[in-house]
């Protein structure tokens, strides 16, 4: 049965995520599919609240475990409520983030139990799997160091420069694991290079390769 294509977009904070996903969906609509654009945690109404809880920095006190719930419980909402009946409808899905990142980010980020994050991502997420998941490779002293230019961070991005560089890994070992989703793509150059490397690998999900 024909469905829409599942893309996720992944890593370490101020990784240039951001540009690349504006790119992503205007290419997908110039090519006529309905994309539908959503993150993580969030991207609902109870699941953009309940990011707003993980997400506050003045719970400094939150236990790695009730993270961990409430992330699946934000994805659990989305997957149902969004992403399934996008797919199902034929629509293009970009999800800002998904289970790569909490398998980093609690898995190894938290030093949470492996085997305990999939079974409860099986739970929320019904085998709704990403066809094609984006890691931007970038180490986390950049990533961060833009960031902080920024803003003041919130609850995730104002932890210990050795959790970013442990999630980092988690990253570049997820993507060791899964080479046939997850494409790695070098986020240390240029915003154009990036995205040309980008756009190749979603012509390629979509069926159509371009000379190069
Ligand atoms: P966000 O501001 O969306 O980060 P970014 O703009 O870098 O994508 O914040 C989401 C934060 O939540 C980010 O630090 C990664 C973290 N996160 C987890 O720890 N586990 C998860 O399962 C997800 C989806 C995100």
């Amino acid at each position: 049965m024909k469905r829409g294509l599942f893309v996720t977009v992944e890593g370490t904070d101020g990784c240039g995520k951001t540009t690349q996903i504006t790119n992503i969906v205007d290419y997908l609509s110039s090519l006529g599919c309905r994309v539908i654009l959503t993150r993580e945690p969030g991207g609902t109404r109870i699941s953009e609240n309940i990011r707003s809880i993980i997400l506050d920095p003045a719970f400094t006190e939150m236990h790695s475990i009730t993270e961990l719930m409430l992330y699946s419980a934000a994805r659990a909402q989305l997957v149902e409520q969004v992403i399934r009946p996008a797919i199902a409808n034929c629509e293009t899905v970009i999800c800002d983030r998904y289970i790569d990142s909490f398998y980093a980010y609690q898995g190894y980020g938290r030093g949470l139990d492996m085997e305990m994050l999939k079974k409860i991502t099986s739970l929320a997420i019904n085998n709704t799997m990403p066809d094609i998941t984006f890691f931007f490779d970038l180490v986390p002293e950049i990533g961060l160091r833009r960031r902080m230019n920024a803003a003041n961070g919130d609850r995730i991005e104002n932890e210990q420069m050795e959790f970013h560089r442990r999630v980092y890994h988690g990253y570049r070992q997820l993507a060791k694991e899964n080479p046939e989703r997850i494409k790695t793509i070098d986020a240390s150059r240029s915003v154009d290079e990036v995205w040309e490397d980008v756009r190749r690998q979603l012509d390629m999900a979509l069926g159509f390769v371009r000379e190069v």
